[in-house]
Order: C-alpha cells, then structure tokens, then sequence
C-alpha cells in the first residue's frame, strides 16, 4: 500500500492509493482511519484504482478541524480527487464514512459514479443520539477515550467475530488505539449536526448497492430498507457473520459484492 499525502487549504491529507482502472474512494468509518479497508486495497487493487483517505484528523491527516463535519468531510474527498485529476469515482462509505458519501453526493452530484453504502443510514441523529454523543465528549474530556473503545468494540463487531476472531478483534482495537481524543470530539460534534439526506437519496440517478452485516447492531437491517426505499436505482446486499465493520468481517463476501456492482 502505498502512502501518499498533499496539501489543501490548512490540511495536509494523508491517504493509500493502489492499482489502476475506474477509480473507487473509501471512506472510513468514526473513529477508524484507512487501515480498515487494507482487505478493500489489496484485493479491488487488482481491478481498480483504490483511493483511501485518513479524515482529518484521523490516522495521518491533520490537523484537527474544530467541528469535522460531514460536509468539511466531503470537500476533503473532493480536494482528493481534484489532487489526482480523477473527474469521476465511485465512493464507498462505512458508516460515518456513509454520511460523508451521502454529503458528498449532494454537494458534488456529477463527479460520482456509484454509490455504495455500507452499514450505514441517511436520518439525521435523533435527540437521544445526540445527548449520547455529549455524553461520550464528556466521558472523554474527564477520563479518557478507553471506556467508549471498549463499548466500541462489543458494539461494532458481531457475535461471530467476538467469539471466533481474536485477531480481528485485535486489528481493530490498534487502529481504534491510532484515533486521538480530540479527533472523536470533532467526529462526535460534527456527526451530531448532519441533517437527513433522503432527499439527496430520491433525486440519485446514479446506482446504489446498500450493505449491511447481518449482525449489525447499531445501524440494523431496518435503516439500510429505509436508504433502499428511499432510493430509485439500488439494491441490498446482507453479508453474513458479520456486525457493523462488514468490510473487514467479512472482507471477501464484502468485496464480491463491490465486484459484481461495480
Ligand atoms: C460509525 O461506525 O462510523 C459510527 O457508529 C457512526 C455513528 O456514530 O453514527
């Protein structure tokens, strides 16, 4: 994998890129950074030009904006691909990283290809949601970010790989170690202000593949119907065994699927 970074504006944005052909972003989920999609990388490489960037100021990029919100987010993707003079992608987002690809899509409509959203949803939080994410700002700023990781961890990953995958347990509590407490801070606060984005989903008139791990807790089979209903052109695809990180759960199942939609 090889790291690259550049500057734009007061940024400097770090990310991997890999392979050649019809270019495919991924966007990370809170509070993870690229590494999480090194499966998506070395297997789509092959195919694909594979453009996966740190959001400020997760993993390398830096430094850490005030509030990161989904739209400052979505400019950092745009910056990234101008960088590389890619006029066209297709965008993959996990999670949070949905919610950037969702802002992405409404604020850069014909520089996308298709959609993919994973593990994800397109409402905006509702009021317990938000005094939640206050909650754990608080809980950060007095103790620390080990209690939210712990709760991360039980709450990310499904039974399955609780059980049978120490190591991907392992993998993913390292790189949720790489993320600073003032980064989750600015996710926290920026992820509280997204608005809705299902108007954007009804006027889409590109693809849509919509994935959702079989045993995700946190954004459960039921949001990802709500984006399908919501969305003309677009399909759902369930990855078995897997919770809320079903790219790296389940990276081969997860990667057949960006395959044959791509
Ligand atoms: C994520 O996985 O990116 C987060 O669970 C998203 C959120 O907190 O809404």
């Amino acid at each position: 994998m090889q790291r690259k970074q550049f500057q734009w504006r007061d940024y400097t944005i770090s990310y991997l890129e890999e392979g050649s052909g019809d270019s495919i972003v991924f966007v990370h989920a809170f509070p993870f950074n690229a590494l999480m999609w090194e499966s998506q990388i070395k297997e789509l490489s092959d195919s694909y030009h594979v453009i996966v960037p740190d959001i400020p100021s997760f993993g390398s990029s830096y430094p850490t904006p005030e509030i990161l919100t989904m739209e400052l987010a979505a400019n950092f993707v745009n910056a990234l691909l101008e960088n590389l003079k890619v006029k066209k992608a297709s965008i993959c987002g996990l999670s949070m990283g949905g919610y950037i690809s969702l802002a992405f899509t409404e604020l850069f409509p014909e520089k996308l290809d298709k959609l993919i959203l994973a593990d994800t949803h397109a409402a905006e939080d509702p009021p317990e949601k938000k005094s939640q994410r206050q909650k754990f700002i608080n809980q950060i700023q007095e103790k620390g970010t080990e209690e939210l990781f712990q709760q991360f961890i039980k709450s990310t990953l499904g039974p399955n790989t609780r059980k049978n995958n120490t190591d991907l347990v392992l993998y993913a509590r390292n790189i949720l170690e790489m993320a600073k407490p003032e980064s989750i801070i600015s996710a926290l606060r920026g992820m509280a202000k997204r608005p809705a984005r299902f108007q954007i989903l009804k006027k889409i008139n590109r693809p849509v593949c919509v994935i959702v791990g079989e045993d995700d807790i946190i954004t459960p089979l039921s949001d990802a119907e709500d984006i399908v209903n919501a969305t003309p052109n677009s399909i759902l695809k369930v990855i078995p065994r897997s919770g809320h990180l079903s790219n790296i759960e389940n990276p081969s199942f997860f990667n057949s699927v960006i395959r044959d939609f791509i």
